[in-house]
This record gives C-alpha cells, structure tokens and sequence, in this order.
C-alpha cells in the first residue's frame, strides 16, 4: 500500500497525534518446552490494566525519539529501541518513508515484567498509522506487532485475551468483571530472556514447580466478577524463575499476602509484584500498607481490564 500524505488532508491539518497504551499483567502464564527458534511455547492470559505510557508522534521529513518519565535515562533512541523499529516496520509495509518526530511519555516501569517497551512499539504502530493516513486494520497491525515482539499484538488489543504460539496469537476472551491490582514495583529490572532460560534450567535440575497447565480455570473464574474466585486460579510459571535469580521477591510477595492481598504473584517475567484486591478501596489501603513495609521501590494501583492502544487526540 502507498499512500501519499496529500491524499490525507486531515492528516496534514492536525500534523499530531496522541495514542495511549497500557501495560499488561499475565493472569495466566504457561510456559512450555523451549523450541528450536529460541522461543516457549506459551497459553497464557493476557489483562491491559490501567497503567500507562503515552506516545506523541508529530510529522516530521526526519525519524527521531525523545522520551521522558519513567526510567527515561536508561533507554535507547536508536534502532535498540522498540518504537524506532516500529516506525521502520510500518514504513516498510506501506511504502511511506519512516518520517515521524516521537515523544515518549513513560510510566510504565522499564524491564518490570509489564511489557513497557512492547507497549511503546504498539502505541507507536497506532500513532503512525493514524498520522500517515494508512488506515491499516487492528488485525493487520497486529499482524506487523507479531514481527517485532511476542506480547506486542495483545497490546494493540487490549482487554483480556487468550496468547497462544510465543504469545503473538491472541484472541479476545470474556472477562465478566473490573479487577483491582496493586502493583508493586521493583528496583531495578529483570531481563526477559534471562527469566526464561532460568525456568528451562530449573526445569532439567527438576527442582521447578508443576508446571501451571491448562488456562481454563481461570479463563472460567473470568466469567463472574469475585475476585476471590481468580486470586485461587492465578498462576506464572515464570515466577520461581524470577525468584530464583531475585530472591528479595519472595519477602514481597508474603508481605502483600500478610497486608491482606487475595493473591500475589510475578508479572511476567518479573520483577514486578502484582496483588489482587476485593476492590478499589482495598487496592488503596493494600497499596498504602505495603509501601509502609519497604519492600517494593514504588507501589502503584491499576484495574483492568482496559482497552488496548488507542488514539485520544
Ligand atoms: O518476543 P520478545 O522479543 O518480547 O521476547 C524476548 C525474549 O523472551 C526472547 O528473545 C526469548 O528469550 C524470550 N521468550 C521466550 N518465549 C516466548 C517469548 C519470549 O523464550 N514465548
């Protein structure tokens, strides 16, 4: 597809565009056998909850990044960079050239286990999208996110969703219910990869738990809103991996169960801590009792579900 800028003139009117994106929590983490491209095998359930970054992406004849908020300092601009590789990505699909000015609003903490940076590179996909006038479909974008990471095309969906295949295959599941997290923030942040070849490690020492199976219970105990009945099916096979290389986690994860929590588990791939709360009130004092106990760097509240990537001016 090719479209030239002049054929989109409310485009060249507004010459800006505002997306929003949230971060994802996995309410489900199965991980399976380590295949011969370097990936898992994953069936996880995916949840955008109500933490966010905002992208800004301006028209511009050059391809440049600034980013500001939320571990800013520690980030690439370069072709290292997600959103960058994102900006190239659409370029290369739709013939335009990759022309855009981007300004990266960070709240999501970076290497947090909540998919920070795959969040910027879908927000930034819906961005371009809108500012070059390419009108591509959700699912064709999603189609270019399953190029550039595994959790980036639920990001361009939101919701709650059934990842299959590395994570890239995601289709809307019902979610009956508004469920409210306090997300506990660690110092410093865990590498992804890392985590996944310490479960496989743990996995052969045969000291790993049982492997968390199939997802349907939970996906049922997303069919009706108490919370009671979902802290009891949550499961993260990642998560004695990510304890395993940060054994401070563990202390988090009793003190949010002590404070009260319904359940407490790994995001991800860590290191961040997520606790299930009755609800918002209880996200509140649950959120201000743990930050009174020292273990986490910050502590955040969110709900989710929420919608995916999404233009807002
Ligand atoms: O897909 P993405 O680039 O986000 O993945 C980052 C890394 O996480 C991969 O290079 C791989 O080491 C690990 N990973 C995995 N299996 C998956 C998804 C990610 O091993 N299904």
């Amino acid at each position: 597809m090719s479209l030239a800028y002049e054929e989109k003139p409310d485009f060249m009117a507004s010459g800006s565009v505002r997306v929003r994106v949230p971060a994802k929590i996995n309410l489900h983490l199965g991980v399976g056998p380590l295949r011969a491209d370097g990936y898992h095998d994953l069936a996880t359930v995916y949840q955008a909850i109500s933490l966010y970054d905002d992208v800004h992406a301006h028209r511009s004849d050059t391809l440049a990044l600034t980013i500001d908020g939320e571990g800013a300092g520690s980030l690439p601009l370069d072709d290292d960079n997600l959103a960058v590789r994102a900006v190239k990505a659409l370029a290369a699909h739709t013939g335009l050239p990759a022309h855009a000015r981007l300004h990266i609003t960070k709240n999501i903490p970076v290497a947090g286990g909540l998919a920070g940076g795959s969040a910027d590179c879908a927000a930034t996909l819906v961005a371009c999208d809108a500012l070059w006038g390419t009108g591509l479909s959700r699912d064709e974008l999603a189609t270019i996110a399953a190029t550039l990471g595994s959790d980036i095309p639920f990001l361009v969906l939101g919701g709650t969703a059934l990842g299959t295949g590395r994570g890239e295959q995601v289709n809307p599941v019902l979610a009956a219910g508004t469920w409210h997290w306090v997300v506990g923030v660690a110092a410093g942040g865990l590498s992804t990869p890392a985590v996944y070849r310490e479960i496989d490690r743990l996995r052969e020492l045969g000291t790993a738990p049982d492997p968390a199976g199939s997802p349907d219970p939970l996906l049922a105990a997303l069919r009706q809103p108490d919370p009671e009945v979902l802290a009891a099916v949550l499961a993260n096979d990642l998560q004695a991996a990510a304890v395993s290389l940060r054994p401070q986690l563990r202390t988090t994860l009793h003190a949010g169960i002590d404070e009260g929590a319904l359940a407490a588990l790994v995001s991800g791939s860590g290191p961040t801590c997520l606790f299930l709360a009755r609800d918002a009130e209880h996200a509140n004092t649950l959120a201000a009792s743990l930050a009174g106990r020292g273990v986490c760097r910050t502590v955040r509240t969110a709900h989710g579900p929420v919608s995916g990537a999404r233009v807002t001016a």
